[in-house]
């Protein structure tokens, strides 16, 4: 049996970066057992409030930001914090030398019908050492992180990481509160007959999106010449996953619902950490033409169209938003 402990201390060079993912897995567990406790834990409904994106705050949303945030301001290796729920980036440890941005509950909507929801976390590199963190700071595009990776609260509560070299996964054993490795090496298949994408966006898409679900819809009779099977968890953490298990792809895509917002993803504390996470098991992660990883970044909670997954999959539909540019 090999923990996440372990794991780290066989595959991680930086003691860093093992104290900074050691504290996010301990928090993973509180915000689990919160999870599991369900409505006697109070932790359903409203918390009466909006982040920074004008979202109303879930009541799960501020308790699990808080808990990451006083594990990781406390940190010693982490020098700032960034998170969904926050205006700003707060400043930890000046000595640190780790950023941790996250999004502490993905899949909001999810929580008062018990259905998945996750934490997604990327840790960059702070290359300001000595001086207080700011939001400038942790302005690096997402080729920059050193680990990144999810915890997703399921039917069992799992972790997906990496450190840069490949994706391992690790089970949460209830148990002994340990995350235990159950799988390394992860791969995606090049082709998939599996879709997600929340297609009641349909009309506001670019017609190349249009297109390309018109096709996947067709089956046998279209283009595509197979038939393909549709999946939306409404949680970003457990379309990821179940891309890891069984492949596929996902799109959040470009839409003119809202012209202020280009996407519904955040590129650092969502698109990012999951892009790393897809490319280290052999995907692709775009905006539809663009590699995620090499977008700079000009702000914190910036928004970013996401196709990922399956290679040839990402790289049809990039053909398909180039033919029509
Ligand atoms: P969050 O709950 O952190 O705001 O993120 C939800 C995101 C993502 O996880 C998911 O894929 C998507 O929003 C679901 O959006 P729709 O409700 O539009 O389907
Ligand atoms: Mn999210
Ligand atoms: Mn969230």
């Amino acid at each position: 049996m090999t923990t996440l402990t372990d794991y780290l201390a066989q595959h991680s060079q930086s003691a860093n970066i093992n104290h900074v993912i050691g504290d996010i897995s301990r928090v993973a567990i509180q915000i689990n057992h919160l999870l599991r406790q369900g409505a006697l834990a109070d932790i359903q409904g409203e918390a009466g409030n909006q982040n920074v994106q004008g979202e109303e705050q879930k009541k799960l949303d501020v308790i699990a930001n808080d808990l990451l945030m006083d594990a990781l301001t406390q940190n010693t290796a982490c020098a700032g914090v960034a998170s969904e729920e926050m205006d700003n980036a707060v400043a930890a440890n000046a000595g640190g030398a780790l950023l941790a941005l996250f999004d502490p509950l993905d899949g909001s909507s999810n929580i008062d019908i018990n259905m998945p929801v996750g934490t997604i976390f990327s840790i960059l590199p702070y290359n300001n050492q000595g001086h207080t963190a700011t939001d400038a700071d942790f302005l690096q595009a997402g080729t920059a992180q050193l680990a990144a990776g999810y915890v997703l609260y399921g039917t069992s509560t799992v972790m997906a990481l990496t450190l840069g070299n490949g994706v391992a996964m690790f089970s949460l054993d209830t148990q002994s509160n340990q995350f235990v490795l159950i799988q390394q090496n992860i791969s995606i298949d090049a082709d998939t007959k599996e879709y997600a994408v929340n297609a009641s966006n349909y009309r506001h898409w670019l017609p190349a999106m249009q297109r390309y679900v018109d096709e996947l819809v067709a089956g046998k009779t279209g283009a595509r010449g197979k038939d393909y099977n549709m999946r939306w968890v409404a949680a970003m953490v457990g379309d990821v996953h179940r891309i890891l298990c069984r492949g596929g792809v996902f799109s959040y895509p470009f839409d003119t619902k809202d012209p202020n917002k280009a996407g519904k993803l955040r590129l650092m504390y969502e698109a990012n950490p999951m892009a790393l996470l897809i490319e280290q098991a052999g995907g692709k992660a775009t905006d539809a033409t663009q590699r995620i990883l090499d977008i700079t970044p000009i702000s914190i909670h910036q928004r970013v169209p996401v196709v990922l997954g399956a290679k040839n999959e990402v790289d049809y539909i990039k053909q398909l938003h180039e033919a029509a540019q």
